[in-house]
């Protein structure tokens, strides 16, 4: 098993199929930054199904026990299920969606092999949902999407992000909504990723801040070392509390990310990836990829949540290389 400096394995991939998205969330891509005419990777930049499946393969001798897709939004790129049967069924293979096109993919997913979703959703509110995704979509697609993944037998959490004058109001509504299911969502506190989203301490609301929102929480074990959400239960439901601003989680961080043109990444606050295209296009077998991996995560010291604020770099966006 491939260990990085810090003793740290490599348990976890995060693949961002696509650098598009139909959000325009204002913590991830906004507008602004991110206009209709954005010039997002041509398709010859992206890696295809079969690079990736090369990568996925490459890393199984190192240790992977973990796939997750993401973006952008897995769900725009073309054939995804066709991705999803290149990935051995022995990983725990799971997505991050903002859920708005899972009600038509769902079925197909899961008899595809997904085992897991995340569903990223700010609001129940259409309100609050349409400034915090700045969308004229409506949450009730999401939550349809959500209920058709439930059917289809994939596990399902959600994840809100917490924005100072956003949305902190309606932070008890979000479960309140999945009483009954065993939905589980997550509370994230806004990160300071990419170079776009505006950020500063004042907008954060630590997961400290949320949990005195809610009455009667009760601490949780983690399931595993490395879980990124500290567990509670409220009433008869599981809640939990994403705070790598707050409580940074580096010391267990055994993520590593592909950018959809083909960068690993080993933190998501990198500024440069290491070059994987490169490498595939050039004929590297299983062998040669495993290599090269595992020594760019011998060589990663990344701990960036623990060290905010005493560095300085132009840092990834999330688009980029998944959440
Ligand atoms: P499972 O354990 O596979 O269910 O997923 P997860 O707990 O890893 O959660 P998920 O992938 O949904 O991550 C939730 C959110 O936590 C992401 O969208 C990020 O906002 C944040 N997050 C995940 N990984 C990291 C990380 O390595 N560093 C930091 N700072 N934040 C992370
Ligand atoms: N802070 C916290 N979480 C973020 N995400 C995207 N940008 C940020 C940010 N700035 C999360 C979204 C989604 C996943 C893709 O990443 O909630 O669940
Ligand atoms: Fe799209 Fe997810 Fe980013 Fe929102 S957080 S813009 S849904 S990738
Ligand atoms: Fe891992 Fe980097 Fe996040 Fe720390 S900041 S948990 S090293 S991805």
């Amino acid at each position: 098993m491939v260990k990085d400096k810090r003793g740290r394995p490599l348990r976890d991939l995060r693949i961002s199929l696509t650098d598009r998205c139909n959000m325009r969330c204002s913590y991830c891509m906004p507008r602004e930054h991110f206009p209709a005419d954005h010039p997002f990777l041509p398709k010859s930049e992206i890696l295809s199904y079969e690079e990736l499946a090369s990568l996925i393969h490459a890393m199984i001798p190192l240790g992977l026990e973990k796939v997750r897709l993401t973006g952008g939004e897995p769900l725009l790129r073309r054939d995804l299920c066709e991705f999803i049967k290149l990935i051995p069924s022995e990983l725990d293979i799971a997505m991050t969606t903002n859920g708005l096109l899972l009600g038509k993919f769902a079925e197909e997913l899961k008899l595809a092999g997904l085992k897991r979703v995340t569903v990223s959703l700010d609001a129940i509110d259409i309100e609050t949902f349409q400034v915090m995704s700045d969308t004229k979509a409506n949450p009730e697609t999401v939550l349809r999407g959500i209920e058709s993944a439930r059917l289809a037998g994939l596990k399902v959490k959600v994840n809100t992000v917490i924005r100072a004058g956003y949305n902190e109001h309606s932070i008890k509504a979000i479960p309140e909504r999945f009483l009954g299911t065993d939905v589980i969502v997550r509370f994230i506190e806004f990160m300071d990723v990419g170079e776009t989203n505006s950020w500063n301490l004042q907008e954060v609301v630590t997961g400290d801040q949320m949990r005195s929102m809610f009455d009667h929480l009760k601490s949780l074990e983690a399931n595993n070392i490395g879980e990124v959400a500290n567990r509670y239960k409220f009433g008869n439901q599981e809640i939990g509390f994403i705070e790598s601003v707050s409580k940074p989680f580096c010391n267990d961080c055994s993520r590593a990310r592909i950018s959809a043109d083909g960068a690993l990444h080993t933190c998501l606050f990198s500024s440069d990836g290491h070059d994987l295209k490169a490498i595939l296009r050039m004929g590297a077998s299983k062998d040669d990829l495993s290599k090269a991996i595992s020594t760019i995560w011998n060589g990663r010291s990344d701990a960036y949540s623990e060290q905010r604020g005493s560095v300085e770099h132009t840092k990834v966006e999330m688009s980029y290389i998944g959440g």
